[in-house]
């Protein structure tokens, strides 16, 4: 997969370490900032992911921030963007099985590292269901 990955200052050693673990299970990776430990403005670096998700210029994207909502906010703004926010490896399961979430936004202050590794994981390796969360996706644009 081509993953596109964003954060703002509090997500950046998230960020940075699951560029390495990306590239080591063979995805190839898009680094759309920051890359700095500077106080910055999430929505800067989400709109760069959120414009590649949607052109297709990336398969789909991951965003961290202290939250995760500045993030989520920000690319749900965008139209073919469906950001789902999960601490947990249940609910990054369900936002790709129901949501079909083609970015995962992790809040990096309130979860372990190795619990967002499993999240990604999980989120990568699990299928959209279809059927009823079809017909409830294509309800949400407007
Ligand atoms: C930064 O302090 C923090 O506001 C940001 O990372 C995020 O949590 C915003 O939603």
């Amino acid at each position: 997969m081509k993953i596109g990955i964003c954060s703002d200052h509090a997500g950046l050693d998230y960020k940075t370490r699951l560029i390495a673990y990306l590239l080591g299970k063979g995805h190839q990776v898009v680094n759309f900032g920051t890359d700095s430990s500077e106080s910055c403005d999430y929505p800067d670096f989400a709109h760069r992911l959120g414009n590649a998700v949607a052109s297709g210029d990336v398969d789909a994207g991951i965003a961290l921030c202290g939250t995760g909502n500045g993030m989520a906010i920000t690319l749900n703004h965008h139209h073919g963007i469906r950001a789902g926010l999960a601490w947990n490896t249940e609910i990054a399961r369900l936002v790709k099985e129901h949501n079909n979430a083609n970015v995962l936004v992790m809040p990096a202050r309130f979860v372990s590292y190795r619990m967002a590794v499993m999240m990604v994981r999980t989120w990568i390796e699990t299928e959209f269901a279809g059927g009823r969360h079809q017909r409830r996706i294509d309800k949400i644009e407007l």
